[in-house]
């Protein structure tokens, strides 16, 4: 399958799924042949760059609505033929005639165990809800802001002292084993997603 990664930043989980792609042995069955991001200059455009992989700067500056920016960035993808598209710290929201363009097709990480922690700052979240279990969500993305179907999640303790960035650190462990893992099990259509926005599994 030909994967489409768009980013906002340092880019650790499309570092992730680079390697993920490149290993021969781990058959996720699918190829990243573009990545776009909303910002310049950004670390993950460098990372794309490094393994031969087209980059795009799409800024939002010049469109005059969500939905035209997102046309915008649709037409793209479907130049390059992109059939699953993954949101690797793609820090905008996405319209709902994209999302439902994409359903089934576009997938996320967030740093925490959904439905807890939704939107921004879920680390700082965590720490002023006081629990002592976080983690990271990979998930199909709707309309609602990370309100899609789970495909695959992972725990993090919350230790005593943590602050917001060793917890960060911490989460992004795990979210570099299941963001990979999660494209893996749709790229090799091991999971769907059924009518109902329940998954549909075929392991
Ligand atoms: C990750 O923590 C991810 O969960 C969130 O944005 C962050 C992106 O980090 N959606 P990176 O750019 O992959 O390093």
């Amino acid at each position: 399958k030909r994967v489409g990664v768009l980013i906002s930043g340092s880019g650790t989980n499309l570092q992730a799924l680079i390697d993920a792609t490149f290993d021969t042995s781990r058959n996720i069955g699918a190829e990243i042949v573009l990545v776009i991001s909303n910002k310049k200059n950004v670390e993950g455009l460098k990372r794309a760059e490094r393994a031969n992989i087209p980059t795009m700067v799409i800024s939002h500056g010049s469109y005059g609505s969500r939905e035209e920016y997102d046309r915008r960035l649709d037409a793209e993808l479907q130049s390059f033929q992109v059939d699953i598209v993954c949101l690797a710290g793609f820090m905008r929201i996405l319209s709902a005639e994209f999302t439902k363009k994409w359903s089934g097709k576009l997938i996320n990480i967030h740093p925490a165990l959904l439905p807890s922690f939704k939107g921004t700052h879920a680390q700082r979240q965590a720490l002023e809800a006081g629990v002592k279990v976080t983690g990271c969500t990979a998930h199909f993305v709707e309309a609602d802001v990370d309100a899609g179907a789970i495909i695959a999640q992972e725990s993090v303790p919350v230790d005593v002292g943590e602050t917001e960035e060793t917890l960060t650190e911490k989460i992004k462990v795990a979210e570099h084993k299941i963001f990979p893992y999660a494209l893996q099990l749709v790229a090799t259509e091991k999971v769907k997603i059924g009518t109902d926005n329940k998954l549909i599994w075929s392991l």
